[in-house]
C-alpha cells in the first residue's frame, strides 16, 4: 500500500502485477474530477510503479489498445470515468480476460488476431489495384448488412466478455465472426464461400449461444450476435444448396 497525503480523497486501487502467476497489489491514488481509469493506471506508473506494463495510444476511444478488466468487466479504460465505476472509491484493474497475461496489464493479443485469420478475415479482392474500384450500391441489402459491423476496431472487449471463448479455446469469438459477416456480405469479395466454410467448422458460428454479452460490452455499439445469427442462416442455406 502506498502512502500519500491524508488530506486528499483517495481511491483504493488493486492492479494485477506479473504474468499468469501474478497477483493483485493495492495502491492509493488521489481522486480527481473527470478522472478516467487510464488516468489512474498512468498515475500509478508515474508515481508508484515505473515498471508497470500497460497499453494505450490515442486516449480518445479510437485505437482500442487500452482495453482492460475494470471491476470485473472489459472496458476501454480511456473512456471509462472513475466516477461511473467506482462510487465506493474501490477499483480492481486487471488484464483483459480470455487472453494470456504477458506482464501486468498487457495481454498477448496473438490468439485474438489468429482467429481473424482462421475465420478468413482478410479481403480477397475481385479486381487488381490497376482496375477501377467496383461500385457497390449504398442501398443494397448486402451493403447495409456489412455496414452494421464495419466499424470494429479490434479492441477485443467483446472477446473478453464472451463466456463461450472462456471455456472453448477453439471458438472464433464475436469479433472474428463479425469480421467474417462483413466479408460474407461484401459484393467485392472474390471468395465469400471460403468465409462460410471457415465459420461453419467446429468452433465457428454455430458454437455461439446468442446470449449477447458481446453486444452489451462493445464500446462501438456493434452487434456481433446479429452478424453471427446471419452467418448461421447463410451457412445452413449454403449447406442445403450443397455448397459446403
Ligand atoms: S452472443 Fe455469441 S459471441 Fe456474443 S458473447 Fe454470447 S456466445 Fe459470445
Ligand atoms: S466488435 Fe466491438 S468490442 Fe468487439 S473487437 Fe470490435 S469494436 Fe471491440
Ligand atoms: S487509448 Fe485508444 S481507445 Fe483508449
Amino acid at each position: 500500500m502506498q502512502d500519500t497525503a491524508d488530506t486528499e480523497e483517495m481511491l483504493e486501487v488493486e492492479i494485477w502485477r506479473g504474468a499468469e502467476d501474478g497477483a493483485l497489489r493495492t495502491y492509493r491514488v488521489p481522486r480527481q474530477a473527470s478522472q478516467t481509469v487510464l488516468d489512474v493506471v498512468t498515475w500509478v506508473q508515474r508515481n508508484a510503479e515505473p515498471a508497470l506494463a500497460y497499453r494505450f495510444a490515442c486516449r480518445v476511444g479510437m485505437c482500442g489498445s487500452c482495453a482492460m478488466q475494470v471491476n470485473g468487466k472489459p472496458r476501454w479504460t480511456c473512456r471509462t470515468h472513475v466516477a461511473k465505476v467506482a462510487e465506493s472509491g474501490k477499483l480492481r484493474i486487471e488484464p483483459l480476460a480470455n487472453l494470456p497475461k504477458i506482464k501486468d496489464l498487457a495481454t498477448d493479443m496473438a490468439p485474438f488476431f489468429e482467429k481473424w485469420q482462421d475465420a478468413r478475415g482478410r479481403h480477397e479482392p475481385t479486381r487488381t489495384r490497376h482496375e477501377p474500384m467496383a461500385p457497390v450500391s449504398p442501398e443494397s441489402p448486402a451493403r447495409t448488412a456489412a455496414d452494421a459491423g464495419i466499424e470494429c476496431i479490434n479492441c477485443a472487449v467483446c472477446y473478453a466478455a464472451c463466456d463461450v471463448v472462456s471455456w472453448d479455446e477453439s471458438y472464433l469469438g464475436p469479433a472474428a465472426l463479425n469480421r467474417a459477416w462483413t466479408l460474407a456480405n461484401d459484393e467485392r469479395d472474390a471468395d465469400s464461400s471460403s468465409v462460410l466454410r471457415a465459420v461453419s467448422e467446429s468452433g465457428g458460428c454455430h458454437s455461439c449461444h446468442s446470449h449477447g454479452s458481446c453486444v452489451e460490452h462493445c464500446p462501438v455499439g456493434i452487434n456481433p450476435t446479429a452478424g453471427i445469427a446471419g452467418l448461421k442462416r447463410m451457412t445452413l442455406a449454403a449447406l442445403m444448396r450443397g455448397e459446403l
